[in-house]
């Protein structure tokens, strides 16, 4: 009985480890369709830079250029990701567990997090 737990435990990190692609990929496989109700929004990408600037930039890089801690955001993938899988990566982070959930930023601010990744400006406001 013990053996097979273990066994279980073993093959669900490998599953983790094994993972194929980036976590962004693997989130868009998961994640629901979600439509973000802040889109576009300038008031939202303003709130969503704050927020970055904040949570994000000390690992993905001030300009989303990234790191060596963490991978650049600045890229067409990010900017065309189904909204719902950025949502997904932000309230459960890394399943590797290198990136952390931010499931205590209440929605409106995650929401406006991905508004501010998806629209990409080539500085964020205010810089
Ligand atoms: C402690 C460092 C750290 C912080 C803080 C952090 N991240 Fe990450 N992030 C990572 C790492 C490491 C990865 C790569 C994880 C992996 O591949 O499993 C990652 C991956 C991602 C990805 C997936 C990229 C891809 O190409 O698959 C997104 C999107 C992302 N982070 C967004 C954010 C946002 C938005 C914030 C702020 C709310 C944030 N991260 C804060 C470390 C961090």
């Amino acid at each position: 009985m013990k053996l097979l737990r273990w066994g279980a435990v073993l093959i669900f990190c490998g599953v983790v480890l094994a993972r194929s692609g980036s976590l962004l990929q693997y989130a868009a496989a998961r994640a629901k369709p979600l439509s973000n109700p802040t889109a576009g929004d300038a008031e939202a990408i303003r709130a969503g830079a704050k927020l970055y600037t904040r949570e994000c930039a000390e690992c993905h890089g001030a300009d989303k250029q990234g790191t060596g801690r963490a991978p650049a955001l600045a890229y067409e993938l990010v900017r065309q990701a189904p909204p719902g899988a950025l949502f997904w990566v932000l309230r459960n982070g890394s399943p590797g567990r290198r990136m952390p959930s931010f499931a205590h930023l209440p929605e409106a601010q995650r929401w406006q997090i991905v508004t501010f990744l998806q629209r990409m400006p080539e500085k964020a406001p205010g810089q």
